[in-house]
């Protein structure tokens, strides 16, 4: 995993375009890239980007904006892997001791696969999305808290992702 950059968007767009109903535009992807507190992260194997993971950052959560892994890499468990990178953000260190996720209803493969990382649908929200009726579903994965976390404070090492996504060669 590493850092993404503009140069990324062309791939982002097209995994986009083969993994949703409703992909994000090329000028989403940009906004969130240059929105502070929202970061984007590329997968590769082999020079190859295969997959992003876009979260935003708040005091206490760790929201996930947009989770893709391209079409022909999928059930390699790069997803998981990339979830895990982000679960290990989850330190007492900053506080932050939930992950959050909205699927929408008919992506039941995303839902499966919430549910296979380890998170659990917590509540439903009707009318979340302007372009259907789909109802969100709302994932959580969380943390006990940490009694020594106020003894620490966070440091700018809490923002920036240190693992790589490693390549399983399947
Ligand atoms: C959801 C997504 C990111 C999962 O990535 P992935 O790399 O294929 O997932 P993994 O291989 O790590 O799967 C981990 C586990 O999740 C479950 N799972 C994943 N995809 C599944 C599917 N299509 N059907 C059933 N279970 C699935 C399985 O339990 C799997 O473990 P297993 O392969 O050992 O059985 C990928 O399918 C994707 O990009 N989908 C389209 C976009 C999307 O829905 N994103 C999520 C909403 S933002």
């Amino acid at each position: 995993m590493r850092w993404a950059k503009p140069i990324d968007i062309p791939a982002f767009t097209e995994i986009e375009e083969l993994c949703f109903a409703y992909p994000w535009s090329a000028a989403e992807f940009k906004a969130h890239m240059k929105f502070r507190g929202c970061v984007s992260m590329a997968a590769e194997v082999d020079g190859k980007v295969i997959g992003y993971l876009i979260y935003q950052l708040s005091p206490s959560r760790i929201s996930i904006c947009n989770l893709a892994v391209a079409p022909e890499f999928q059930r390699h468990g790069y997803g998981r892997q990339m979830i895990e990178w982000l679960k290990r953000k989850l330190t007492g260190r900053t506080g932050r001791r939930l992950v959050t996720a909205d699927l929408r209803e008919r992506n039941v493969c995303g839902c499966i696969f919430f549910r296979a990382v380890g998170f659990r649908c917590v509540n439903i929200f009707h009318g979340f999305y302007d372009e259907t009726d789909e109802s969100a579903y709302h994932f959580h994965f969380k943390v006990k808290p940490n009694p020594n976390a106020a003894l620490t404070v966070p440091t700018s090492e809490d923002l920036i992702p240190e693992v790589e996504v490693e390549s399983d060669g399947q």
